[in-house]
């Protein structure tokens, strides 16, 4: 009602609503090839387009007349309470769109009380946006190295930096066909890139002839060759339990036996996800891979989920398919974009507030009654 109230004097949020309007204010503020590097996908887009359209052929059924006055958004999720069933999706190098980067939308996260998710490859070392965050709740995800002291070095410094919850994305063992990308010149953008997460990292620099400021190239070609990595296996995820005694969760999950050899592998959460479309062109569509993997293992594991997220109401479709909770990618990344920390918060509040909304209109009071009778789908 804040938002209605402020308009009854003639004021208007500075930023839209409506999360649709996003990327296109972003274009006009930065430029294409910022927003050329977020909005990209693999292939022609067509795993972008199947998340979205995924989400919309789900409807809701709202139920009427049922107390919805007191409402409680927290949800349970790896053994934690978390205010809402939202958390910040890892992006790496935020400094592409602007210069505070992932401190920025970090302190927004911990100021709207979600969690953030750390990228391996933040444009920020660690350290610096773990001491900025205090005590709020923050998860690492980790790019698994191929060099094993690279990923025990990534690991101590993560849990020396109090991050609660180690996510693990696997869906990248290569770098996609990503047009967009391919199509422009990179290094323009890549501001502050020497003193990124990794190039910041004592077991990476090791491996250096010459430090990161005389040899740039040298950097980012040692940075590829240890982050892609296709030839890991099942077995070889008893390393990082073995070097991570807190909650594990395998980003990138779309197969029900993927998900199971997760819980067999002793991991603690899986994220239903295809990286945003950016990975597989022509992937199965995350919220159409939702119900199979949480059938399978919404008893034994966490189940969460990404790709497609942009309103309150995909977060309530994603509950109703399976989900405990989902991660919010591209719309912060705007938000960051056209107003850095309150544009990152702007997002947060429109997301969570209409989520509320659509579950008191649709007769919840809580997540955890949200279920698979709350939806039907569109006829294809
Ligand atoms: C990502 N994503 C990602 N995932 C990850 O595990 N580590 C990373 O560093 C990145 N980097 C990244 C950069 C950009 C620009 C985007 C858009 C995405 C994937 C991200 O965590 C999440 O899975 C997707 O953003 C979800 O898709 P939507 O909802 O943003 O379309």
């Amino acid at each position: 009602y804040e938002i209605y109230l402020r308009g009854m004097t003639g004021e208007v949020p500075r930023l839209p609503t409506d999360m649709s309007r996003l990327e296109e204010l972003t274009e006009r503020r930065l430029g294409p090839g910022p927003v050329g590097y977020v909005a990209g996908s693999a292939g022609n887009g067509s795993t972008a387009r199947a998340n979205r359209a995924a989400l919309d052929r789900r409807r809701i059924v709202p139920r009427v007349l049922r107390d919805v006055h007191e409402r409680d958004l927290s949800a349970e999720v790896l053994g934690r309470t978390l205010s809402a069933p939202l958390a910040l999706a890892p992006v790496g190098v935020l400094s592409i769109m602007h210069p505070e980067a992932e401190t920025a939308a970090a302190l927004a996260a911990a100021a709207q009380g979600v969690p953030f998710v750390l990228s391996s490859a933040s444009s920020t070392p660690m350290e610096q946006v773990a001491e900025a965050m205090g005590d709020a709740e923050r998860w690492f995800q980790l790019y698994w190295a191929k060099d094993r002291e690279v990923t025990r070095s990534f690991l101590e410094r993560a849990r020396a930096c109090g991050f609660a919850v180690l996510v693990v994305t696997l869906d990248t063992p290569l770098l996609a066909w990503r047009p967009r990308d391919l199509d422009q010149a990179y290094l323009p953008f890549l501001r502050g890139v020497g003193t990124a997460n990794y190039f910041t990292d004592p077991a990476f620099l090791s491996g250096l002839a010459r430090p990161v400021h005389e040899d740039l190239d040298a950097a980012v070609l040692r940075f590829v060759d240890l982050f892609a990595d296709p030839g890991k296996t099942w077995p070889d995820l008893a390393f990082l339990r073995e070097h991570w005694d807190g909650p594990i969760v395998l980003k990138g999950v779309l197969h029900p036996d993927d998900a199971r050899a997760a819980a067999d592998a002793g991991m603690d959460g899986v994220v239903v996800s295809n990286h945003g479309g950016r990975q597989v062109a022509g992937a199965i569509a995350a919220a159409d891979a939702l119900p199979g993997v949480a059938a399978a293992v919404g008893d034994r594991l966490s189940v969460l989920f990404d790709s497609g997220v942009r309103t309150g109401d995909d977060v309530f479709k994603a509950l109703a398919l399976g989900a405990r909770a989902v991660l919010l990618g591209r719309p912060y990344v705007y938000g960051l974009g056209l107003d850095g920390r309150a544009g990152v918060e702007h997002v947060i509040r429109c997301v969570l507030a209409e989520f509320d909304l659509t579950l008191a209109l649709s007769g919840h009071a809580a997540p955890a009654t949200v279920s698979a009778a709350d939806l039907v789908e569109d006829a294809r």
